[in-house]
């Protein structure tokens, strides 16, 4: 080993089980954090077969293998029953996020302008200013204290989401919000095993009430935002015109309200919980990292000097790019792309029979023995140009990949990127000494009980 290598960071890891879990310890485990099911063998095996009451379930870790379910033969995979029941109980079954086909593709369509690159660009100064607001509140923290940096970039990057998706118009309790959404997925543990156990959706478990409600307070406030809308449009359209003005190309109507505040609310919250979760694992990862704090501070200062970051120094800030890319690597804000066979079919030569759930872990892929070196250590330089060449795109899938491929990816990329730059030249941020953040996965890759971090101006 090079005396690099045993300088970089390695954040504690979960412990998963040699063996698969079985009966109630597999549900003890799953209600708590699904990820700790997880057997060791996802971190080195190409493919697993796991299977709960009778029933089998496959695992794809090897990049071809995963490339044919999400990209070659993905009308062979649609979304797994878990997403319906999880996400679908939120936002409806036929949302963007949730809808197959038809359905589908009409909407993914009638969502793209917000997203296209030169669009996206002109939301820099938005990114900007939310990042600097952001600053301005943390400098605000006592020195000694600690602060939960997962909380401060929900809000920062919710504020982004209503800039710029929604013009600035719409005025939320940001505090409220965040909270139902927090409701609504600490139950997800207890869908999956409701799922699992093939058990109805009426069933009843803890927080199960909590959520239901949190998630009509949220719909109510994509309802109410869309009647103030509809009552005053704007003059430059935005993502929720868009949406109002998308129509079926099959049978030429428009979404209804209900079908608008489903998507809207899909936006909302995909657009910024995500993104914050990104920006949380990067800021506590670079905490730990001196070296790689030196060479993002001294590229901000060459790029932009005191400026506010601009569309102009968004591509020429690469290392920082890479910090963000290596976080989302260890920490995937998306763990798990759920899929199912539609009918019998081979992927990597192995024969999936119809209705068999197949499942790709990011998280194991991105800690995949075979495919990482030293997979378990915070290394920014494997996304240099260099290292990245010939990495099988099956291999690095924050934003997934194939029709389904995130929506937001790039504007995802360009926001972490302004906001991270922003906040580390305004500010040092230090871990707590002996916090060790657990990753637990609420459908994204939350650290258990926040992130609590220091905070001190440069
Ligand atoms: C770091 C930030 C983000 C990550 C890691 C992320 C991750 C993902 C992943 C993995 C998927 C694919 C799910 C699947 O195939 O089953 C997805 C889909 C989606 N994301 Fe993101 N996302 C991020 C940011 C955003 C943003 C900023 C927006 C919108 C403003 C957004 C909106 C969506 C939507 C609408 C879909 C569904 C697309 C479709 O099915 O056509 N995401 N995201």
């Amino acid at each position: 080993m090079t005396l690099v290598e045993t300088q970089r960071f390695v954040p504690p890891g979960l412990d998963h089980p040699a063996e698969p879990l079985k009966a109630l310890r597999f549900l003890r485990t799953l209600v708590r954090n699904p990820l700790e099911t997880w057997p060791e063998a996802l971190f080195h095996e190409r493919l697993q077969w796991l299977g709960f009451a009778g029933r089998p379930l496959l695992f794809v870790m090897d990049p071809a293998m995963v490339e044919e379910v999400l990209v070659s033969k993905a009308e062979v995979f649609p979304k797994a029953p878990i997403v319906q029941r999880a996400i679908g109980a939120a936002v409806g079954n036929k949302s963007i996020f949730t809808a197959e086909g038809a359905d589908w593709r009409w909407q993914r369509r009638a969502s793209s302008p917000p997203f296209r690159h030169g669009t996206i660009l002109g939301f820099v100064p938005a990114m900007a200013q939310a990042a600097e607001a952001a600053a301005e509140r943390l400098r605000g923290v006592p020195a000694g204290e600690t602060v939960d940096i997962s909380e401060a970039m929900m809000a920062t990057t919710f504020d982004v989401i209503v800039e710029t998706m929604l013009s600035g118009r719409g005025s939320f309790d940001t505090e409220r919000f965040g909270a139902q959404i927090s409701h609504y997925f600490e139950t997800v543990g207890w869908i999956a095993a409701i799922t699992v156990l093939r058990l109805p959706t009426w069933m009843p478990y803890p927080g199960k009430r909590r959520a239901r409600a949190g998630n009509r307070f949220l719909k109510a406030e994509m309802t109410r935002v869309i009647a103030e809308r509809r009552a005053s449009p704007g003059t430059t359209p935005d993502l929720l015109d868009f949406l109002i003005a998308a129509a079926d190309p099959e049978t030429g109507r428009a979404m209804t309200d209900l079908e608008l505040a489903d998507n809207l609310l899909t936006f909302v919250v995909a657009g910024h919980e995500t993104t914050a979760l990104a920006l949380t694992w990067a800021l506590w990862l670079t905490a730990n990292a001196p070296e790689v704090e030196g060479r993002v501070l001294e590229e901000i200062a060459a790029v932009a000097g005191e400026a506010t970051i601009d569309a102009s120094h968004v591509d020429r800030l690469a290392y920082t790019k890479q910090v963000i890319q290596e976080a989302m690597r260890l920490f995937p804000p998306a763990p798990l792309i759920p899929r199912i066979a539609a009918e019998d079919v081979t992927v990597g030569g192995e024969t999936v029979a119809a209705r068999t759930p197949v499942y790709v872990p990011v998280y194991a892929i991105h800690r995949h023995r075979l495919i990482w070196d030293d997979p378990e250590s915070f290394d920014p330089d494997r996304f240099s140009p260099e290292r990245s060449k010939g990495r099988h795109r099956g291999a690095y899938l924050p934003f997934g990949a194939g029709p389904r491929i995130c929506i937001g990816a790039s504007f995802a990329q360009v926001e972490a990127v302004v906001i991270f730059a922003t906040l580390m030249r305004a500010l040092r941020f230090m871990p707590v000494p002996g916090h060790r953040p657990k990753p637990n996965t609420r459908l994204t890759l939350r650290p258990d009980g926040g992130m609590p971090m220091r905070v001190a101006r440069r």
